[in-house]
């Protein structure tokens, strides 16, 4: 059975779905794998290494998805309108393992059920003990909430840590960061361990002890709506226009008093909750810094552009797309490795073959389409429909 690992073609995505580390692992399984050039170049992986690890080296992606059995990829594979048709060159009953971000996507699911793969989305896997080691949603935000410290620490002028000279002190820097997930659990780790002081919002009640067990303050309205804020997935509910409301007044009584605001909150399938507004932004000190995690699905501040750093009356407003690339090496081991760890659940290495039980709650969650349909709950409807 061949296993394909392309080079990703999508413009900021230096990342790469396998490394020498899980090509051995996947050999292991009794896979042929076959790595396209060039592929791990932006994660420092030279084509040497893949090969010395066992893999084949394709010249092009055509030759690479060639009678592909499975495809790991980072990003949804690209259609005819964006290029490169890699749907086209991959067979079809293939796996495709990928980053599909299916909600904002759903032409591309409906072409893969047309081209008969079988589409997993990776960020759609459970939040089970079991799936742990195949979540990539963490192993990605993890990454990107320190990435995101960092780069908000480049585009301060000023210091993180209180320090004490015989020119004077530098006062620490005050940072807050809005959600507290996986990604702000990490960026509050992070900046504390560069030395500021730190606080942190949410509307789940299971954050506070979260924030604080960092060393870091928790500010939030704690209302009775705020206790029944984490629906039975572990995630935050749109909350109600009274809450919002209220939430607001505080963020704007203690956005001002911040230097650098990391902001982190979504909602998923929703458009991320716009906790800064323009006004917020206005009332924050010349120098302070907003670095927005949440672009990519409309962005918590309301001034953030995607792509771009903004300046608005001094304040930066970092609006950088796919953070996780930005960390590629460690962001591609971890990545390659929840892909190994996901395949291997449902190889069977005696007979060599893959067993996708349609039953099993993995399955379930993550793959979209399989012969020629999309199966998928969350997308089946609006297939038909379409
Ligand atoms: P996420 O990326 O969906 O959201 C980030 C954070 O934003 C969340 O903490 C959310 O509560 C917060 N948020 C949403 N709306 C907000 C608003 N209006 N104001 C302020 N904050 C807001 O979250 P992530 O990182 O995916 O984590 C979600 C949950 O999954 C957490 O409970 C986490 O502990 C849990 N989890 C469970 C795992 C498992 O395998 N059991 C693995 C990883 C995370």
């Amino acid at each position: 059975m061949k296993l394909a690992v392309p080079a990703e073609r999508r413009v900021n995505e230096a990342r790469v779905a396998a490394t020498p580390d899980t090509v051995k692992r996947l050999k292991g399984l009794g896979l042929d794998i076959v790595v396209e050039t060039g592929a791990g170049n932006g994660a420092s992986i030279p084509d040497q290494a893949f090969a010395d690890a066992g893999a084949t080296i394709a010249a092009d992606a055509a030759s690479a998805l060639a009678d592909a059995d499975i495809v790991f990829k980072v990003q949804r594979p690209m259609t005819a309108d964006e290029g490169t048709d890699e749907l086209a060159l991959i067979k079809s009953g293939a796996l495709v393992a990928a980053l599909f971000d299916p909600y904002r996507n759903r032409p591309l699911v409906q072409a893969c059920a047309e081209r008969g793969v079988r589409a997993a989305a990776m960020e759609l896997m459970p939040r089970i003990t079991r799936a742990q080691s195949m979540d990539v949603l963490s192993s990605q935000a993890n990454l990107a909430g320190y990435r995101a410290v960092i780069e908000a620490s480049q585009n301060f002028g000023r210091a993180f840590p209180m320090m004490m000279t015989a020119a004077g002190t530098v006062p620490p820097a005050r940072l807050m960061v809005f959600g507290v997930g996986v990604a702000g659990l990490q960026a509050i780790a992070t900046a504390r361990r560069l030395g500021a002081i730190v606080s942190a919002t949410d509307v789940r009640p299971a954050t506070k002890e979260q924030v604080e067990s960092l060393g870091a303050t928790f500010v939030a309205v704690m209302d009775e709506e705020f206790q029944q804020a984490q629906t039975a997935g572990g995630y935050a509910k749109e909350m109600s226009d009274a809450y919002k409301a209220k939430q607001a007044a505080l963020i704007a009584e203690t956005i001002k008093k911040q230097d650098i605001a990391i902001t982190t909150a979504l909602i998923p399938g929703r458009p991320a909750p716009k906790l800064i507004s323009a006004d917020m932004v206005k009332s924050m000190k010349p120098g302070s810094v907003i670095v927005d995690l949440a672009v990519e699905n409309g962005g918590n501040c309301e001034l953030s552009q995607p792509g771009q750093i903004v300046d608005v009356g001094g304040v930066k407003i970092v609006g950088l797309l796919n953070m996780p690339s930005r960390i590629a090496v460690d962001a591609s081991a971890l990545y390659a490795k929840n892909l190994f760890n996901f395949l291997s659940a449902f190889f069977d290495k005696k007979a060599g073959t893959l067993n996708l039980d349609p039953d099993d709650e993995i399955v379930k969650g993550v793959l979209l389409t399989r012969d020629g349909k999309v199966v998928h709950p969350a997308f089946a409807a609006t297939a038909a429909g379409a």
